[in-house]
């Protein structure tokens, strides 16, 4: 067996039950989470033979910024109930895999710490009702080194979970979340997203900052397009690992119409959700994302192992990447194309 078939079984021997469950959850029926990694498994190549793939390189960059593999860690919450020295941890096994992190806005760890950590990170920001909330957080990371904003687009209310037991909210130790924010400064009202965004809010977040802005939650190309237009780096095609709107389209069927509405725009795509193999990886890039994200196996990684259990999250897919690409005779990450795959 995979190690990383076994994470989630040896995570839930030491998580409590309301932690291991909202881990794993999706929303309301579970449809979207349920079908996320079977989409990927839908995928059929068209491997060329008779190629040299005697040297494979996985390296790339990611909005200028060099990485040793296409395999990034997307933003979470709740890191140090995972391990007390949660996003910290998460960030020391990132920067031994030279990846890149996401860093979620309800991280229990300071910006400080994290980038002291060493992996190059890119601050996850809810947009909230009061302005100023979400300014003061922004400004925050900017002082601490982050080097891009994501705009996660999909949240203007938290999907609905059905919980039976008592939720992660009423486990969840103090001081465990939100530790680049005072939230007594504020009344609760003041926190709740904001649900009137329009694009605009991507320049705003770029004048703010001067770092890249990506939009996290795309799952149309016309919607990719607006994102663009209004001046954003990136997308992530997302739906939020099936956390979101319930029935939500996977992302490995979205991801062809967001790459084609950006091809040639200089945007570029990434894509998370259900992706457990290098041969996900590999239908992803395929596809047009330059860059992977994985959520819940870096979670149960770094519950299992710490730091070197999300360094090795990350190496052995990058391993099967490699493998695959060798197998699928096209070495190279910029000489991938759709071409590869078998239409559906
Ligand atoms: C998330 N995700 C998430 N996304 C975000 O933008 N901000 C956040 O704070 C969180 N928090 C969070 C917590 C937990 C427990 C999970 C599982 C996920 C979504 C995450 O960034 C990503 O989109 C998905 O996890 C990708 O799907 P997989 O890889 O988990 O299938």
């Amino acid at each position: 067996m995979r190690w990383i078939d076994t994470l989630e079984a040896a995570a839930a021997e030491k998580l409590p039950e309301p932690l291991h469950r909202y881990f794993r959850q999706g929303s309301a029926g579970g449809i979207s989470v349920g079908e996320a990694t079977a989409a990927w498994n839908a995928y059929r190549f068209r491997p060329h033979i008779l190629t040299d793939v005697s040297t494979v390189d996985l390296r790339t960059t990611i909005l200028g910024t060099p990485v040793d593999v296409p395999v990034l860690v997307a933003p979470s919450t709740m890191q140090r109930q995972a391990d007390p020295d949660g996003e910290a941890a998460m960030s020391a096994g990132v920067a031994a895999a030279g990846s890149i992190l996401g860093v979620s806005s309800n991280a229990g760890t300071t910006f400080a710490e994290i980038s002291a950590a060493g992996a190059p990170w890119w601050l996850q920001i809810y947009v909230v009702k009061n302005r100023d909330i979400t300014l003061h957080m922004l400004d925050a990371a900017v002082a601490a080194g982050a080097r891009a904003v994501v705009l996660t687009a999909d949240t203007p209310v938290v999907g609905r979970k059905e919980d039976d037991g008592p939720t992660v909210w009423e486990v969840v130790q103090p001081g465990h979340l939100l530790a680049n924010l005072d939230e007594n400064d504020y009344p609760p009202e003041d926190l709740a997203k904001a649900d009137d965004l329009g694009p605009d809010v991507i320049g705003w977040l770029h004048e703010r900052t001067g770092l890249p802005v990506v939009v996290k939650g795309v799952l149309r190309g016309d919607d990719a397009r607006r994102c663009a237009d209004a001046g954003a780096a990136g997308v992530i095609v997302s739906n939020h690992g099936g956390r979101q709107l319930d029935g939500a389209i996977s992302t490995a069927r979205a991801l062809p119409e967001v790459a084609e509405a950006l091809a040639g725009t200089g945007t570029e795509v990434y894509v998370d959700g259900g992706i457990r193999r290098g041969e996900h990886v590999l239908a992803a890039l395929a596809l047009g994302a330059r860059a992977v994200f994985v959520g819940r196996p870096a979670l149960w990684a770094l519950t299992v192992g710490g730091s070197a259990g999300v360094t090795r999250l990350i190496t052995d897919l990058s391993d099967e990447l490699a493998h695959a690409l060798r197998l699928v005779g096209c070495p190279r990450l910029s000489e991938l194309s759709p071409d590869l795959l078998a239409r559906r």
